[in-house]
């Protein structure tokens, strides 16, 4: 395995590796490091798979199902489809995902450790890709923030709803996405998290605190919890901390959910898109696996 840092803020490229081939003990633990040290990791020419690429997001903790879940591969309901293509008039997976800032599975008792997308299909246009993601760099934006910032947020937690980011994209003209059941909505209730959020690999403290879920700080006025969640989203909109993903067709990219944010660029209109996703929780106990 030979790992390429990007030399930007994020990202690194792993090559080397079949992922179609069963990991040994000893891989997992270098991509977990490499996961909490580069935040995105790219496998480029990967052609494991749909069994395969479940059986890679294992190796890091259980796969969730999605609580919205109307697209997956078949036999593989942890396999969720994103797609904009439609067959036979009807849509074969979720056409709009992440499209805004937010942290995957920050809405969730166990949050998410990573996501993992597989690409079968990248628009191009004029010989460039197009529908990039974007992610921001949590480590160096807990870092970047302010001593007195830094004191107001120690010990504080926000709550996370996964109904905000969902209204959010039900509001834009021509969306599809019916309102969530309330079966639904009970089974991914509003959470708390802190805010200042120890990485389960690196230790270190990262900003854990999106726009896409988060609704308040805990135990606060209105105007104080909206006025702080201004100036944290504020930190982490720099340019310094942004890094974008360019896909090439067979890309495996792996993001650290505790460590990044991302944003989907959705500049492709109908030029086909179609990506395999699991969402990876972090139930493992991962400073023992990475010591
Ligand atoms: C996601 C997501 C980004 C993309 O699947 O959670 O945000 O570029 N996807 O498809
Ligand atoms: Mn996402």
């Amino acid at each position: 395995m030979r790992i390429t840092p990007s030399g930007q803020t994020l990202g690194a490229r792993i090559e080397g590796i079949d992922l179609q081939n069963p990991l040994s003990s000893a891989e997992i633990r270098e991509i977990l490091v490499a996961l909490g040290q580069h935040g995105v990791l790219c496998f480029p020419k990967q052609t494991l798979d749909v069994d395969a690429f479940a059986a890679f997001g294992s190796c890091f903790g259980g796969l969730e199902i999605n609580v919205a879940n109307m697209f997956h591969e078949p036999e593989h309901p942890e396999v969720m489809i994103l797609s904009n293509i439609k067959k036979d008039g009807k849509q074969i997976g979720l056409g709009d995902a992440g499209q805004g800032w937010h942290t995957d599975m920050s809405y969730s008792e166990t949050i998410a450790l990573t996501t993992i997308l597989h690409a079968q299909k990248v628009p191009v246009v004029n010989g460039a890709p197009l529908g990039n993601t974007e992610f921001r760099n949590m480590h160096a934006a807990y870092d970047g923030l302010p001593a007195d910032v830094k004191a107001r947020i120690e010990g504080r937690t926000a709550t996370h709803d996964f109904n905000k980011f969902w209204e959010m994209m039900r509001q834009r003209p021509g969306n599809t996405r019916p309102p969530l059941t309330e079966a639904q909505r009970k089974r991914k209730p509003p959470v708390s998290h802190p805010i200042a959020y120890t990485h389960p690999v690196t230790g270190k403290k990262v900003l854990y605190c999106t726009i896409g879920y988060v609704t308040h700080i805990d135990g606060m006025p209105a105007a104080e919890s909206e006025a702080l969640l201004d100036i944290l989203y504020r930190e982490q909109d720099r340019d310094q901390y942004l890094y974008a993903h360019r896909w090439t067709e067979g890309d495996v990219l792996m993001w650290d959910d505790i460590g990044t944010t991302h944003n989907a660029v959705a500049d492709y209109g109908d030029h086909p898109r179609y990506m395999r996703r699991v969402q990876v929780l972090a139930d493992r106990d991962y400073p023992a696996m990475v010591r």
